[in-house]
């Protein structure tokens, strides 16, 4: 039976680098706050340029990892809450930027679980046996719905993308194995943005009244994430025999390092077990899990056989779980 493998990895984090002590001169907040609260020490802000261009920079490390030129590129999936704009699509532009000549794609708006929807979608292509090449990315650019006069989402967001290239594989019981998603749009009001859709269109107004940025009830959120994101992953192990010795890493959305341990605890893992940057990165929303797993690869901390658990909650809400078992 095919699989679909990742076999490469590329990861963009832009080089401006902004630590907690950046809010602490201007805002009614302390990096101890932040530190203990959320895990968060630093992350990065891309002063000049988009989502597409965070992407695309991923996407060229994954081409490069493998080898291979972007016209091989079959199909692109971009998972994003930060398009460049409404239409084209952010794919069509990664897609330009590239040269994947050969590639179709579109966005897929999953939130922080976007990367986890996206690489359930673009498996599907895979082991369809319709397409050979899949590049499934994680980018955004959150500082560009940020409010950074406001102290209970200013802290914890940051800009990144990070990429994964899917194509078959006949090694049976290697690649993404299984997984499970969930949506419940009762979730809207505690994470979304207010206007600038079809539901409030852009006025002077909406503008003024700052309903463009992120709305947030950040306590809402972490109660459900924190049994959500354990739920599932515990589902994953179930269902697919894993035990926590089993389990090299969990690869877990970075939206609070609580959460994390939390979920960690659950499934029974120690700490090394779990891919951790959000230290250094905060919450890039779609490009969390890739970047840890291009990071991890990338240090030799990832190895041919590992068993990973890939887990998310989002907005919608959104949240899911990926068994993978890593094949370079
Ligand atoms: O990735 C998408 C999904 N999102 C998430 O998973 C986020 C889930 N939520 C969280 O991570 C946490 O709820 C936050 C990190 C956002 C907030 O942490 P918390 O422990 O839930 O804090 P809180 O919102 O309950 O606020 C506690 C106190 C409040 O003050 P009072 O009302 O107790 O006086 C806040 O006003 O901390 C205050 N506060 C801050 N203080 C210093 C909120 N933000 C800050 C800040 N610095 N930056």
């Amino acid at each position: 039976m095919t699989t679909a493998a990742i076999t490469a990895v590329g990861h963009y984090a832009p080089d401006h680098v902004v630590p907690n002590s950046y809010f602490e001169s201007y805002l009614d907040t302390t990096d101890a706050w932040i530190v203990t609260r959320t895990g968060i020490r630093e992350r990065r802000f891309l002063d000049e340029g988009a989502t597409s261009d965070l992407a695309t920079e991923a996407a060229k490390r994954a081409l490069a990892m493998r080898g291979i030129g972007p016209e091989e590129i079959d199909c692109i999936i971009v998972a994003t809450v930060t398009p460049d704009m409404f239409f084209p699509s952010t794919a069509a532009l990664v897609q330009h930027k590239l040269g994947a000549k050969n590639a179709w794609g579109f966005d897929l708006s999953g939130a922080c679980s976007g990367f986890i929807f996206a690489l359930t979608t673009g498996t599907q292509f895979i082991t369809a046996g319709t397409h050979k090449k899949v590049l499934v990315i994680g980018a955004d650019k959150m500082t560009s719905i940020m409010d950074m006069n406001d102290r209970n989402t200013a802290i914890l967001f940051g800009d990144g993308g990070a990429a994964v290239l899917l194509e078959p594989s006949e090694e049976e019981g290697y690649g993404v194995i299984d997984a499970i998603n969930f949506l419940d749009g009762s979730g809207m009001e505690a994470l979304h943005m207010k206007a600038g859709g079809s539901a409030r269109p852009t006025t002077a107004e909406t503008v003024e009244q700052k309903m463009h940025y992120i709305t947030q009830d950040g306590k809402a959120v972490f109660k459900v994430a924190v049994v959500g994101m354990a739920d599932v992953s515990l589902d994953i192990m179930k269902r697919n025999n894993l035990t926590s010795e089993d389990i090299a890493y969990l690869v877990p959305h970075q939206a609070n390092m609580r959460i994390i341990q939390s979920t960690a605890q659950r499934m029974g893992l120690d700490m090394e077990q779990v891919m951790v940057n959000i230290d250094r990165y905060g919450n890039t929303t779609a490009a969390t899990i890739p970047s840890c797993l291009a990071e991890y690869y990338s240090d030799g901390r990832l190895t041919r056989g590992d068993n990973l658990v890939l887990a998310s909650f989002g907005a919608g809400y959104t949240w899911g779980g990926i068994y993978v078992r890593w094949s370079i």
